[in-house]
């Protein structure tokens, strides 16, 4: 399918990118003969790999829509791989959802222990303000990008990431969430919010009306968590490369919970059409951005 090889060709790059501004420690320097800082160079480019790179994907093709350049959109796309890889490595920890298979391998934590995939979280959460801050581009207006800064701070604290993962943990063990609109609240927090920042950067960085973006971004934002949601529910470790058939057991709050099945899939599918209608304007050029709308409730893994 040609939206893989793009989500592949994109995500390379970022991956690329990201182990480029990774220095190596200076053995001679730092007098580290078991290369600690080596090692979480490592770790860090582990919980990097093997990701779909959807979020970065969508920063490149807003991107390009937009007439953003190359070098931009690249640091918006690494900015938002690297804080999603930090997201995904703090919830697969022990006292998170403790799970052990990420992307077909081993969670970081089961590869590098607990205190650093603490750390590998923590410095790639750092790493996607560095990208953002070292944005020195003319085209765009430096109030833009702390413009653009701010918002993923936000995305990132209580108000946003932050705050949905811990209503997510919260749910566990208390009585089934019945209303709806809790269920929306935890999943826009904690994933929809990244793929609205990751879809709408750029339109904010270049000055271009944020509007339409705003809407093909919202609602691909929740329809993304639907059907992770689903797949937990109907998926197969093998395709997904993690732990399925969790969330029930776990007394997650999810729309399959909420909705069944069919409803959660037709939810995902009006959410789909909306965002592709947000993106008529633009014609056959933003036909990439609504493939991947599609794509999200489409994929298996
Ligand atoms: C999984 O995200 C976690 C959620 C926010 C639902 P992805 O499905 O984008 O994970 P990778 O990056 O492709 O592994
Ligand atoms: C993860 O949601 C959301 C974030 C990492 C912010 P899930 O816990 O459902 O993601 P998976 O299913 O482990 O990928
Ligand atoms: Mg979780
Ligand atoms: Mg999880
Ligand atoms: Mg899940």
């Amino acid at each position: 399918m040609i939206v893989n090889d793009i989500l592949a060709g994109h995500h390379a790059r970022v991956l690329a990118h990201v182990e480029a501004v990774l220095p190596h420690a200076d053995p001679a320097r730092v007098h580290d003969p078991a290369d600690d800082l080596g090692l979480m160079r490592e770790a860090m480019i582990y919980a990097m790999q093997g990701g779909k790179g959807v979020r970065g994907a969508l920063a490149f093709e807003t991107a390009r829509l937009l007439g953003v350049s190359g070098e931009t959109a690249l640091a918006v796309a690494a900015a938002a791989e690297t804080f999603h890889a930090y997201s995904l490595v703090h919830d697969d920890l022990p006292a998170m959802d403790d799970d052990d298979l990420r992307r077909g391998r081993p969670t970081v934590h089961v590869k590098y222990g607990d205190a650093l995939a603490i750390l590998v979280g923590d410095a790639l959460q750092a790493l996607s303000f560095h990208f953002l801050a070292s944005i020195d581009d003319p085209a765009v207006p430096p109030g833009n990008a702390l413009v653009v800064l701010q918002r993923l701070a936000k995305v990132g604290g209580h108000l946003g990431m932050g705050g949905g993962q811990w209503m997510d943990l919260s749910a566990e063990g208390r009585p089934p969430v019945t209303v709806l609109a809790h269920v929306e609240t935890v999943q826009r927090l904690k994933t929809g919010a990244l793929i609205e920042w990751s879809a709408t950067a750029n339109a904010l960085l270049s000055g271009a009306p944020p509007a339409p973006f705003e809407t093909y971004a919202e609602a691909i934002g929740l329809a993304f968590q639907i059907q992770d949601d689903l797949l937990d529910v109907l998926g197969t470790e093998a395709e997904a490369g993690k732990a399925v058939g969790k969330d029930a057991g776990r007394g997650k709050a999810t729309f399959v919970d909420l909705l069944g099945v069919e409803g959660a899939r037709r939810r995902a599918q009006e959410l789909v059409d909306e965002a592709t209608g947000a993106l008529e304007d633009f014609g056959q050029d933003a036909e990439i951005l609504r493939e991947l709308a599609r794509f999200i409730v489409t994929r298996r893994s």
